[in-house]
């Protein structure tokens, strides 16, 4: 299925920069090899005879990335949002990611969330599962299989968990962590380890050393949780005593992106170069200036998670300063922080809460415009996976066919106000087909 060269016409939307969106009408994206080779009005010679899927008058845009969530927790979205980080940890998420001991219950879990992933506005997705080694492969095994493109992160923690969930010592996580990764070394194509301590609070120096050793040894990206409460900041003072600032205790340990990163950090050539050590940090709502700077100079990706920083209350991360700064910032839906999975939905949240940080905080950072979110849901976050979420040449070929006639309007529209529809009104009846890396997956 990969190595086919086909073409699909329709109406093409994609970012032509941070600021500015391409809209092209009966024109073709072809795909070869799993590459985009390109967008045109006309077909080129060299592509005359490619197969075209002639889609009409639908959208057809690049994937989008979730660059943050929970596979576990997607169980319970949609629930037990009255608490804030630490009370909502201990009261609702660890109990219920301890029943992932059980692989008949994960079987049963992880099937309704990759089967709902697989169908939602998401290609690519930077996933924690929990702490069960058996599990993990189970849900890596799913992902697989569904033709997404993933990372998945066998979570580590060794302390302040619950008794049903906490490993045992930080030499077993550690031990288990390298398990996992022998386990699953050339098992699959499009789905990837990624590092995951669970955030400082739930790992030991001693655990964090081990994962430091393991990243250089394995070669394999960090992600996981960064100045997102107040309380959990306040926290990690108290248990890392000699940290500058919360990064800094990820830092440390080589946790935190690259030393000397380029401005513009290419996950695969990176991860070549023993000082890399590709990193996403969730969340970074209250972020000191000393923080943002490390996250700058490290190249470290910033998920920004709107709605679940509305749902348990974390705040507002002030996303027009990273942008301005140049930083590399994706969406993520961080279920169930977040209670959904759509990534339209995040762009909406993403506009909206910048609107209201811009009235209620800080009237010197404008709100988002809807083409600076629908870049970081494409290349955004998707540049953490290489060169993805664009149609210009030379990018994996990840697509989504959007139909809109359902959402019904007496007058003519422009294309941009479409596109703009489908970000606040669009439910699963609009996806209608989907590519990654040139694979059709729905
Ligand atoms: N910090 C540590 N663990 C979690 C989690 O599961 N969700 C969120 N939103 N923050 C966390
Ligand atoms: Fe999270």
């Amino acid at each position: 299925m990969k190595k086919e060269l086909f073409a699909l016409k329709g109406m093409i939307c994609y970012s032509k920069n941070q600021r500015e969106m391409i809209f092209m009408e009966d024109s073709y994206v072809v795909c070869e090899n799993g590459i985009c080779a390109g967008v045109f009005s006309q077909l080129p010679e060299e592509y005359k005879n490619v197969p075209v899927e002639d889609l009409g008058n639908r959208l057809i845009i690049p994937g989008f990335t979730d660059l943050h969530l929970h596979a576990p927790q997607y169980a319970y979205r949609g629930t037990g949002m009255d608490l804030e980080l630490l009370d909502w940890l201990n009261t609702i998420t660890f109990p219920q990611e301890a029943r992932y001991a059980d692989l008949s219950y994960a079987k049963k879990a992880y099937s309704i969330f990759v089967d709902d992933l697989k169908h939602s506005f998401t290609t690519r997705a930077c996933i924690f599962a929990t702490l069960h080694r058996p599990a993990t492969e189970l849900l890596m095994d799913m992902l697989e299989e569904s033709g997404l493109a993933t990372m998945v992160g066998k979570v580590n923690m060794d302390r302040n968990g619950s008794p049903e969930l906490q490993e045992e010592s930080a030499q077993a996580s550690a031990a288990d962590t390298r398990q996992w990764l022998e386990d699953i070394k050339r098992r699959y194509d499009h789905t990837y380890p990624i590092l995951t301590p669970r955030f400082t609070p739930s790992c030991t120096d001693e655990l964090m050393t081990e994962l430091g050793k393991i990243q250089k040894e394995y070669h394999v990206p960090v992600q996981s949780h960064l100045s997102e409460n107040f309380g959990e900041i306040a926290w990690v003072k108290e248990l890392c005593p000699t940290s500058r600032f919360y990064g800094d205790a990820y830092d440390m340990f080589g946790l935190f992106g690259t030393k000397n990163a380029e401005s513009e950090l290419d996950y695969t050539a990176a991860s070549a170069n023993s000082n890399s050590c590709p990193t996403i940090m969730a969340h970074c709502v209250h972020s000191t200036d000393e923080e943002i700077q490390m996250i700058k100079d490290q190249g470290v990706y910033i998920a920004h998670c709107p709605e679940s920083n509305t749902d348990i209350a974390s705040g507002i991360a002030p996303i027009r300063r990273y942008l301005d700064m140049g930083l590399h910032v994706g969406l993520g839906t961080d279920v169930a922080g977040g209670f959904s999975l759509s990534m339209f939905r995040a762009i909406a949240d993403t506009i909206q809460v910048s609107k209201l940080r811009w009235r209620l905080m800080d009237q010197n950072l404008a709100p988002v415009t809807l083409e600076e979110a629908f870049y970081m849901a494409t290349i955004g976050g998707g540049s953490f996976f290489g060169k993805v979420g664009s149609f210009e040449k030379g990018y994996e070929f990840d697509a989504m066919i959007l139909d809109d006639h359902n959402i019904r309007h007496p007058q003519e529209i422009s294309t941009r106000d479409r596109l703009e529809r489908l970000v606040y009104l669009s439910d699963d009846r609009n996806l209608v087909g989907k590519y990654v890396q040139g694979r059709k997956v729905i």
